[in-house]
């Protein structure tokens, strides 16, 4: 099933600008009434009701990577098509099973999750429609509000193995843990930046935190909500603010000093700059750079001084 996911969204990317064709939309709609069983007369209703997101095109392989919406009588959805048994559709599910409402008190505004039929193979999920056109409010507002009060933590919850690492090396940032050490032949830093991330305090984190799962005030796309070391979402967002030059990095660092005074927790931040550092590796293409060469100095001194020490 996997498979044949994966080749139905190699043909649905190869319809781009097409999606507004009537065929289309016509075998579109077939394919998700086979892969859903057909559970749908609830939200299929008439032909005209239903339209693509132009432009909205996921990369995931859990999911079909295109979308539509739905009118109803009372309401837009959007539609998201997930693969049973994806790690995805359990990520997503369980955040709005568990999380949705503390996340919704910090003044968050989430999707709410309106509509769940699974089916043999899939799992069609309704969310409520976000209009970007409503908000004025941009990616570094809304983005900090959340980072801030981002550290729902699970004491219960096993610490940072290496297996877990070994999952984490697929996301970008982490990746760049074995490189440090060929790159700037330190060779406590590498070792020392995976003993801090093993120690870390495990936090519940958006997990995929950019740009275009921002929209105005809203904070969508949680297939990625998982527990990562704490400071995991914070770090992304300040590197890419700074990257795009709506902070300096002088403004990092009084970030990073404002959460973990908040938090009251020395440790977070000794991750969180390892962190930075990573994040920085990965999308800062400059070696120069201001935020880069602070950081080796601060990791630096860490690794001489620190409780991690190798
Ligand atoms: N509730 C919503 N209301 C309106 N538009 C939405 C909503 N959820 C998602 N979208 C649009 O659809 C796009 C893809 O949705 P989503 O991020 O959930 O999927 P994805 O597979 O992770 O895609 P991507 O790789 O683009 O992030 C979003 O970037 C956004 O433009
Ligand atoms: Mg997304």
């Amino acid at each position: 099933m996997e498979l044949i996911f994966r080749i139905l969204n190699k043909c649905i990317h190869s319809l781009d600008n097409k999606s507004e064709n009537k065929l289309i939309k016509y075998f579109y709609a077939k394919l998700v009434m086979i892969l859903t069983g057909g559970v749908r007369n609830n939200y299929y209703l008439k032909e005209e009701n239903i339209g693509f997101i132009s432009k909205a095109r996921g990369a995931g392989r859990d999911c079909l990577n295109i979308y539509r919406i739905v009118i109803t009588s009372e309401k837009k959805l959007f539609e998201k098509i997930y693969l049973n048994n994806s790690s995805s559709l359990k990520k997503c599910l369980k955040f709005y099973d568990d999380y949705y409402k503390l996340y919704n008190t910090f003044g968050i505004k989430i999707p709410q999750l309106l509509g769940v039929i699974k089916s043999k193979y899939a799992t069609a999920l309704y969310f409520e429609y976000v209009n970007e056109e409503m908000s004025s409010v941009n990616y570094f507002h809304t983005g900090y509000k959340f980072v801030m009060n981002n550290n729902i933590r699970k004491y219960d919850e096993p610490k940072f193995t290496d297996d877990y690492l070994n999952e984490l090396y697929l996301l970008k940032p982490y990746k760049q843990l074995p490189k440090l050490k060929q790159k700037y032949g330190l060779n406590n830093l590498a070792q020392y930046a995976n003993k801090v991330l093993k120690s870390s305090r495990l936090c519940y984190n958006h997990g995929d935190f950019n740009k275009r799962n921002v929209i105005g005030e809203y904070v969508i796309d949680w297939d990625n909500f998982d527990l990562y070391p704490e400071g995991h979402d914070l770090s992304f967002f300040l590197v890419i603010s700074y990257k795009m030059d709506v902070i300096s990095a002088s403004e990092v660092f009084g970030y990073v000093d404002e959460y973990t005074a908040e938090n009251q927790n020395a440790a977070a931040k000794e991750c969180i700059y390892v962190l930075l550092l990573l994040n920085c590796e990965s999308y800062i293409r400059n070696k120069e750079d201001e935020l880069l060469m602070k950081l080796i100095g601060i990791v630096e001194k860490y690794v001489g001084g620190s409780t991690h020490k190798t």
